[in-house]
């Protein structure tokens, strides 16, 4: 009969040497797994007889107890002292100072961008896009380029290769396109969130990317423009000149922008104009809204009753107006920006000292910039 009370001495002995985790279930297992010493003495208790289990029962129970108490208790202690020695070692330095922190930037264009959409929702426009690849139908025929039109050729297309039908989709050139799309109840299997069609009234406005084989301080081959087009029935250049100096008052973020209108010739407006701004430029950088020279700002005109036609519309009742307006080229003039080569040259600094914070979302009621 294996005397308990060594047993019970050599066993806590044990546990109280134990280096490690690892050495208490060691000593856990020897004692207390399936096979231990502790364990074999209670199935020892199913062969004795019944007094000697009266006796003996309660001891090794109390043995097993003991045990397990010690070891659980020698096991809680070491974890304490694992945490405080990582506590001890993994210390934060609070006087540290923090290491600088990389924020991003909003890219001047998409803020431009914005601040032109807010200004324009705020006059009851709405937004619609179009794909960047698109047909040549919608960024030139329905537009009214002739086919063999120069203007085709001016424009500096990137076409794609030939499909099987022999369509050459273009990068668009403009988002003039996208005036087509809004008119023309139709469905290219294009995404959801392109426009496919709106009847009259219409009044939006249309911000995207635009391409031209083209590039020098003033001209990129990806570059932004923001249409807009407003079809009614007795809408006239009055209204058109009423937005567009509106617009530009409140972008320009200053009263009384002196315009003026001067004409010129797109094919898919009749009559077409260019506004020009009032500006200073004899400082070296340009002033708006001063001085006696004068800046070229959008290109507008009256919608092409071919256009009107093209799309379904009858332009014996339906009229409008329609702009395009160069995005990078307004925030070029409203921020300083010298090179429009350096909105698209991806370079960190050049976002650092131009990128505007996420949290400035342009409202005109608050402030645009
Ligand atoms: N699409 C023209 C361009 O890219 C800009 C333009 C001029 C748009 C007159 C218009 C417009 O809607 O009426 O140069």
């Amino acid at each position: 009969m294996t005397d308990l009370n060594t047993l019970k001495t050599d066993l806590i002995a044990q546990v109280e040497a134990a280096p490690d985790a690892a050495a208490l279930e060691a000593i856990r297992i020897a004692a207390l797994g399936k096979s231990g010493q502790i364990s074999e003495l209670l199935k020892s208790l199913g062969k004795m007889s019944p007094e000697e289990r009266r006796e003996q029962g309660p001891l090794i129970n109390g043995l097993r107890d003991a045990v397990a108490s010690r070891l659980a208790e020698r096991k809680a202690q070491m974890e304490a002292a694992e945490l405080d020695r990582r506590l001890a070692a993994e210390g934060v330095d609070l006087s540290l100072p923090a290491p600088p922190r990389r924020r991003g930037s909003v890219h001047p264009t998409m803020q431009v961008m914005d601040e032109m959409v807010s200004i324009f929702a705020e006059m009851g426009f709405s937004v619609a896009e179009g794909p960047d690849i698109e047909t040549d139908f919608s960024n030139f025929t329905a537009l009214n380029f002739p086919p063999k039109h120069p203007a085709r050729e001016m424009h500096d297309t990137f076409f794609m290769a030939a499909e099987e039908a022999g369509e050459r989709k273009v990068l668009r050139t403009h988002t003039s396109p996208v005036q087509v799309r809004v008119m023309r109840q139709i469905n290219e299997k294009v995404p959801a969130w392109v426009a496919t069609g709106q009847e009259p009234p219409i009044r939006v406005v249309v911000p995207g990317r635009t391409y031209r084989c083209d590039s020098d301080a003033t001209h990129t081959p990806m570059f932004h423009q923001m249409e807009g087009l407003v079809i009614d029935k007795a809408v006239h250049m009055g209204h058109l000149k009423w937005t567009l100096e509106t617009f530009i008052s409140r972008f320009f973020e200053t009263e009384g922008v002196v315009s003026r209108f001067r004409p010129h010739h797109f094919p898919f407006t009749e009559p077409s104009a260019e506004m020009d701004v009032q500006c200073d430029r004899s400082g070296g950088d340009i002033k708006i809204g001063q001085g006696t020279d004068w800046l070229e700002v959008v290109g507008c005109g009256m919608v092409h009753p071919n256009v009107l036609r093209n799309c379904g519309l009858d332009p014996e009742i339906w009229q409008g107006f329609a702009f395009g307006f160069g995005v990078d080229r307004l925030g070029m003039l409203k921020y300083g920006m010298p090179d429009l080569r350096d909105m698209f040259a991806g370079d960190a600094r050049w976002l650092g000292h131009y990128g505007f914070s996420p949290f400035a979302t342009p409202n005109p009621a608050t402030g645009l910039s």
